[in-house]
């Protein structure tokens, strides 16, 4: 397809975007805590989706190319296991280029439905896979992945669902979170139905750390970046140059936590609303929990999944795991 023709496809998206409000709701609810923190999701604006894509080329940042990578030297057992005439459901699908991997050697599939929270990522992307593979029908939802999510039903005759869930992403909730999140998973997938997940390894602090404060500065313009996103659409007055981009790895909780540090005493209008930041204090964006082989297994036992397959990488960083729903 030209460029021309590829702008002509009548690419249309079920939007279930959180409003305006809900996100000032839920900003300002995490800015009154004692500790102050602020949901991931927005910091996928469409400026912070091109700063995501831009970390994941980043040298330092390892979980993009070493899934990648166990992606590719692995699609042949991939594509058995999984088999024929799947539903692939991908949940915060970005820029779908981990996907190409699995449409381009899944058999036959009945389907993609990608879900993404910055709606710009999901269209520019469902354009490019349904250009690239014409016989694969592509249903984009634009949602917060984190809700109940309603599959189109458009889709006839499908086969057993596949939910994808790359990145490490379920890395982002607390554990609690992500057993509930994996309970519903199973539930979308029912019986006969997987998931193929990454799952992101512990490792030496130094390695972590790198990864989430690169010398570009670009995960710290990715963090910094939700406070033009909130000083625009949430009206408040955020002065960038008195904050600064906060990340450390938490060997307690086994999790990077990443943040926006105060440099100075300081209050930020909200609208009508003013929030007091004192000097240091860290309000975190972002936490990304990493596993154990043997601490994955329990967790996705635990929320009804048996794990199928794990591959890894030579290096044991990153690992990719094919799960299936308990009977
Ligand atoms: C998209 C949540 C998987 O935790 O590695 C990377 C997000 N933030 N660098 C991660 C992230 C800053 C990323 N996840």
């Amino acid at each position: 397809m030209t460029q021309d023709e590829l702008a002509k496809v009548p690419l249309e998206c079920d939007d279930r975007l959180p409003g305006r409000k809900q996100m000032r709701d839920d900003v300002i609810a995490g800015l009154r805590r004692s500790q102050k923190m602020i949901p991931a999701k927005y910091l996928y604006d469409e400026q912070g989706s091109i700063l995501f894509d831009q970390i994941c080329d980043l040298e330092e940042y390892y979980p993009t190319l070493t899934e990648m990578g166990i992606l590719r030297d692995n699609i042949d057992e991939i594509k058995d296991i999984v088999g024929p005439n799947c539903l692939l459901i991908e949940y915060g699908s970005g820029s779908g280029d981990k996907t190409r991997i699995l449409l381009e050697h899944l058999i036959t599939p009945a389907g993609y439905v990608p879900i993404e929270i910055s709606k710009e990522a999901l269209l520019a992307s469902a354009k490019r896979l349904t250009a690239a593979y014409p016989h694969v029908c592509v249903l984009p939802v634009c949602a917060d992945f984190m809700q109940p999510i309603k599959i189109p039903t458009s889709i006839k005759a499908a086969g057993q669902r596949l939910i994808f869930f790359p990145g490490s992403t379920i890395g982002n909730m607390a554990p609690e979170e992500s057993t509930a999140f994996l309970m519903r998973c199973a539930t979308v997938c029912g019986p006969g139905g997987g998931m193929l997940i990454g799952v992101d390894l512990k490792k030496d602090t130094a390695k972590l750390e790198a990864a989430y404060d690169d010398t570009e500065g670009v995960s710290a313009a990715f963090a910094m970046n939700v406070l033009d996103r909130f000083n625009r659409e949430l009206d408040a007055n955020f002065d960038s140059s008195k904050f600064c981009y906060h990340s450390v790895y938490n060997h307690e909780d086994g999790r990077i936590e990443m943040g926006i540090k105060s440099l100075a005493d300081q209050v930020v209008g909200f609208g009508n609303s003013e929030i007091a930041f004192a000097q240091d204090e860290v309000m975190f964006t972002e936490f990304s929990h990493k596993f154990s082989l043997g601490q994955w297994q329990e967790k996705a036992n635990r929320a009804g999944f048996d794990i199928v397959h794990v591959w890894t990488d030579p290096r044991q960083l990153f690992s990719v795991q094919y799960m299936t729903v308990q009977s």
